[in-house]
């Protein structure tokens, strides 16, 4: 009689169309996303997209990010949990065009219910070009 533990969870996703948008819009002319689209971040400082993303019990999780950057520079952003910055100036550095899409993973702490996580760019460039995000 062998007993098994489950190490991995399944993804789940949350697009970052279907978020909480400030100063930043949906659009969908640049192939590749998931979804209906991508969110476009105004360029600006403080332009952000926030998900709401539920968890079982306290713990790390795995975040990937799916962004596409089309510049020649990074456009880092803070990433928030809950409202306390974990990752600060997290970089997004260039994909090659706006089509081509990458991910950024990070481990993030999560509360048991309900979280908010929040994507705030912080350079007057704005954001990259956000697809979603995957929890794990
Ligand atoms: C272009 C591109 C947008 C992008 C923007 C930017 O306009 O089409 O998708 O968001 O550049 O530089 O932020
Ligand atoms: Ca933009
Ligand atoms: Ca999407």
């Amino acid at each position: 009689m062998r007993g098994y533990q489950l190490v991995s969870t399944p993804a789940v996703d949350y697009q970052a169309e279907d978020a909480v948008i400030s100063q930043g819009v949906v659009e969908s002319n640049h192939t590749g996303y998931t979804g209906t689209g991508f969110v476009n971040y105004d360029n600006l400082v403080g332009s952000y997209v926030e998900w709401t993303v539920p968890a079982a019990a306290a713990g790390n999780a795995t975040l990937d990010l799916r962004y596409a950057n089309g510049t020649t520079v990074n456009r880092p952003m803070d990433i928030a949990v809950n409202g306390t910055v974990v990752a600060a100036n997290r970089s997004f550095n260039p994909t090659g065009a706006w089509t081509t899409w990458a991910t950024s993973s990070m481990t993030v702490p999560l509360a048991a219910g309900a979280n908010t996580i929040r994507a705030t760019a912080t350079t007057a460039n704005g954001g990259p070009n956000v697809d979603k995000i995957s929890i794990s």
